[in-house]
């Protein structure tokens, strides 16, 4: 009877133990870290509301589609209609650069891609990094450079926000260029804080376009907490076992 429970208490270990290990993630070294409210429909509303207003210009999100942001996001469809939508596109159509590929890639040298997957190639903490990253730069074309992008082709498109600010470098010992500090040149519409604050909606904005299932898989986090328990249980009673066959064998 004992070893029924103790393979029982395995075979269930054995089952749980792959799943559990998928909670964690990685991440990217040396930049600002970033908590994303992936919870918070306000949150994600605001970052959908900067990304149509500032990015869908440019950028496309083929991947969704109007009618499942509106359902995913809780805004309804007729203010997504009126508010969120300046070309002719439908409820149920895909999110589109309003530019035509071809004249943003005249105008850019590169298209800017689809932003639909940048949320998983790129992790949150770098996308949150480089948007705050921006620096006024003479010497690009655009006028902008980049310190986690080094001369990326993409404008500083929320300077109004921001402000403008300028990058001074330090040179190491082995002659190597060294980002030290930003300095402040104009502010802003925003202080420090609330752009870091908009950066981080605009960021879970993108996180959950990568991935939309991920907002019910933030809903399960609770069940994923009541399984870990379970498993804790199980690994108690099978020790517990264990060391009652040790005591008894002496
Ligand atoms: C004026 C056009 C334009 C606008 C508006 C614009 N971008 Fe870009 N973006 C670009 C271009 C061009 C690139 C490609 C840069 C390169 O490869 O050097 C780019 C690159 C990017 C990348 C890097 C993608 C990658 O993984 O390499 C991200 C992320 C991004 N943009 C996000 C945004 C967001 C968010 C907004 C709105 C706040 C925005 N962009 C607005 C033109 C634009």
């Amino acid at each position: 009877m004992r070893n029924v429970m103790k393979k029982t208490c395995i075979a269930l270990l054995c089952a749980f133990l792959p799943l559990s290990a998928q909670a964690a993630g990685g991440g990217s070294a040396n930049l600002e870290h970033v908590e994303i409210r992936l919870n918070d429909t306000h949150s994600l509303q605001n970052g959908a509301k900067i990304f149509v207003n500032y990015c869908l210009g440019c950028h496309s999100a083929d991947y969704m589609r109007y009618n499942r942001l509106s359902a995913d996001l809780d805004i309804p469809e007729e203010i997504v209609l009126r508010d969120m939508i300046s070309s002719d596109a439908k409820i149920g159509d895909p999110m589109t650069a309003v530019m035509p590929v071809k004249k943003s890639a005249e105008w850019f040298g590169v298209t800017p891609p689809d932003l639909s997957l940048t949320g998983r190639l790129r992790d949150a903490k770098w996308l949150y990094n480089y948007f705050i990253s921006f620096y006024v730069d003479p010497d690009s074309v655009s006028g902008w450079n980049n310190t986690v992008f080094e001369n990326v082709a993409m404008p500083h498109v929320l300077a109004d926000l921001q402000g403008r600010r300028t990058a001074v470098f330090t040179t190491d010992e082995d002659g190597q260029k060294k980002f030290d500090r930003f300095e402040v040149q104009t502010e802003g519409q925003m202080s420090d804080e609330e752009f870091k604050s908009a950066m981080k909606d605009l960021t879970g904005f993108l996180v959950y376009v990568g991935e939309p299932v991920k907002l019910k898989r933030v809903k399960y986090g609770i069940y994923v907490m009541l399984f870990l328990f379970v498993l804790a249980f199980l690994s108690w009673m099978l020790k517990t076992e264990y060391w009652r066959d040790i005591k008894s064998s002496h």
